[in-house]
């Protein structure tokens, strides 16, 4: 492979699971590498695929009384969607019910058992229906599968056996001389003391007798190929092994495989064993990194915190929640999902920072330069410190591109936006178009313009559609919106200067923070009168069956008193159609408790009770809200408590 070529891959995800969150992240971050090197110039493969045999599926298609091949044409939508929908710009989607790769497994099994790399023996041992794999009685853990936790069942048969234990002491070595081939460097530790501990031959067959839906042996139809050794070989059949020797060469060995934590067992050893049995070269790199973690704990469809994908781009926009994971996650370590975090990421780094940046840019140059993008004049020291901060956000960014450090990247590209704010607050271009200064402010307009470009250029992996929208903003166009090359940042002259701009004030609309108990639900802001782009909130929209979830009434207030030693706080006694309750609110600023009794105002009526400062609320009044007014939402003129609104 020329070393300029850049292959990478992710695992072939199990055709029968929903997309997730980590599914996503493992893709996205290998979408935005490859995009990063295609805009470094090199020639780049980015393969990812499904899993698609085994037990699971096999189960999971009789349940539906299909065959498992329809029904994996059925769920591998689900990712192909996704990816489409999150704008992953694969050049090959694996699929290992594909004929050719099928063939190709077919053709290694051959191989290796001609060689004497594959044996029959009787075996037995404890399996992991969950995980599809077999354990010795010494690696159960309190006799349950030391991977999931899960019972075991003991089985004995004849198999076929991968004589993988041969290659322990080549591995160890292969991997103490190749430091960069396990990332991050305690994974490697990890595999090492795995195969210290000895290693056994694997288990590659399963006979048909018990499980069907797999790629059949060629020397033995009474069997099919353990779904490991199936699936791993996707990362060469994918590109063009043993059936198009050039597509191979260009390609092999790949750059990086890229997996989650959970699988390193099964590429750091059972691959690179497999690769050097049937004789070629290893991987670059295998990077495995962390888990995504909900509020600090793990993911799993029994705690119902499964973060799904499609629904946060629907409602946040694929490119901020590419950006979020790529941002939010240091590679190697775990991190945390959490809608507070995104919304806090979303605004500062995007709406604040870039988007101030740039909606201050347009307007400046709309209203001081008819809207042409300036020639600068003279420079000055100012303008040479926001160009060593930009220089620096590349530096930063090429190098973490290296290290799989996106986090760092983007942590540096941001500093380096905020340096632009910083910059038109001290050079203040507002003042210098008062005074008349127009060469000093057609330097600043134009640097701040150039700033942002280079910014489009390193965050456009990351962001590929607001990217394009804010080099419309620019001036750019047709294919000057993508063509956002960083092997071009160093070497071509900003071409800005002339171009027109356009206003986009909704880049990164600024996401609303739904309020917390204790304050009555304030109605959206209208729009100021700078004409902002409207806020958008991240739970919306919903669907009218959402809606009705909420029981809205009518209700009386008889009596009201203030909550003792909570200023904010009253307590209201209520008639809701005959029924007596008590609500506390936050509405003592604006309301004393005569001027309450006797309103018919509108409640939730089915919100979960509450203890508010040690009294109990039994639902939440309507209010709306603008800057410092509150006005609550009353019923006009006398109206029987408890009526329906909606
Ligand atoms: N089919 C195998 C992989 C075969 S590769 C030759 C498999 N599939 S999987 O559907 O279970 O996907 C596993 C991968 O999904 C992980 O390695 C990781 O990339 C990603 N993730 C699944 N859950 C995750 C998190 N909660 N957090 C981060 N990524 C995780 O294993």
């Amino acid at each position: 492979m020329n070393t300029k070529n850049f292959y990478v891959t992710t695992p072939i995800y199990y055709v029968n699971d929903k997309p997730h969150i980590g599914h996503a992240y493992t893709t996205v971050l290998a979408d935005v590498l490859a995009r990063y090197h295609r805009s470094l110039g090199d020639e780049t493969f980015f393969l990812t695929g499904t899993d698609e045999h085994g037990q699971k599926v096999e189960k999971a298609a009789a349940a539906r009384h299909m065959d498992p091949k329809a029904h994996c044409d059925e769920t591998v939508q689900r990712f192909q969607s996704l990816w489409k929908r999150l704008g992953i710009t694969n050049d090959r989607y694996i699929r290992t019910t594909d004929e050719y790769h099928k063939e190709v497994v077919r053709k290694i099994l051959q191989n290796l058992y001609d060689r004497g790399e594959i044996y029959k023996a009787e075996y037995t041992g404890w399996y992991c229906v969950g995980d599809e794999r077999f354990f010795t009685e010494k690696d159960l853990v309190d006799g349950k599968c030391p991977e999931c936790g899960r019972e075991v069942s003991s089985i004995v048969e004849s198999n076929y056996f991968f004589r993988m234990s041969k290659y322990r002491e080549w591995l160890i070595d292969y991997i103490e001389t190749h430091p960069g081939f396990i990332q991050p460097a305690f994974r490697a530790n990890e595999t090492l003391g795995f195969l210290r501990k000895g290693l056994g031959d694997l288990c590659i067959s399963r006979p048909k007798a018990r499980l069907s839906w797999g790629i059949e042996l060629p020397f033995d139809p009474d069997y099919v190929c353990y779904v490991w050794f199936d699936a791993l070989i996707n990362y060469i059949s994918g590109v063009g092994y043993l059936q198009d020797d050039a597509m191979f060469e260009k390609w092999w060995p790949a750059s990086y495989h890229l997996i989650g934590k959970d699988i390193l067992t099964t590429h750091s050893v059972y691959w690179p064993t497999m690769l050097k049995a049937i004789g070629l070269p290893l991987p670059k790199t295998i990077f495995a990194h962390g888990w995504w973690l909900t509020g600090n704990t793990k993911m799993s469809k029994s705690l119902g915190n499964v973060v799904n994908p499609m629904d946060m781009a629907d409602r946040c926009g694929v490119d901020a929640f590419r950006y979020f994971l790529m941002a939010e996650m240091s590679p190697g370590n775990d991190a945390n999902f959490t809608e507070e975090g995104f919304v806090t990421r979303y605004n500062s780094d995007l709406a604040n920072d870039l988007g101030n940046l740039l909606s201050r840019v347009l307007k400046m140059t709309l209203r001081n330069a008819n809207g042409t993008i300036p020639t600068p004049g003279a420079l000055t020291a100012d303008e040479e410190e926001l160009k060593r901060e930009v220089a620096s956000a590349i530096d930063t960014m090429e190098s973490s591109l290296a290290a799989l450090k996106f986090d760092q990247g983007l942590a540096a590209v941001m500093n380096a936006v905020r340096a632009g704010n910083r910059y038109l607050e001290k050079t203040a271009p507002w003042t210098l178009a008062k005074k008349g200064e127009t060469e000093r402010l057609n330097t600043v307009l134009f640097t701040a313009a150039d700033a942002l470009r280079q910014f489009s250029v390193l965050l456009y992996p990351v962001m590929p559609e607001k990217m394009a929208e804010l080099r419309k903003a620019l001036g750019y166009t047709g294919d000057e919106l993508n063509d956002a090359k960083i092997a071009d940042l160093r070497t071509r002259p900003c071409d800005l200067a002339g171009r027109h701009v356009q206003d986009t004030s909704g880049l990164f609309p600024r996401i609303d923070v739904t309020p917390k108990e204790e304050t009555p639900a304030p109605a959206p802001k209208p729009a100021d009168k700078k004409k902002k782009a409207a806020p958008v909130n991240v739970f919306a929209p919903i669907g009218i069956e959402e809606f009705a979830k909420i029981e809205l009434r009518t209700a009386k207030i008889l009596a009201a008193e203030k909550v003792e030693g909570a200023d904010k706080l009253q307590k209201l006694q209520l008639d809701v159609g005959g029924e007596k309750r008590q609500i506390v609110s936050g509405i003592a600023q604006w309301y004393t408790p005569e001027t309450l009794v006797g309103k018919t105002i509108v409640i939730v009526a089915n919100l979960k009770p509450a203890v508010i400062r040690g009294v109990e609320s039994n639902g939440m009044l309507l209010a709306a809200k603008s800057g410092k007014e509150l006005k609550l939402v009353t019923i006009d003129g006398e109206f029987a408590s408890g009526a329906q609104v909606g």
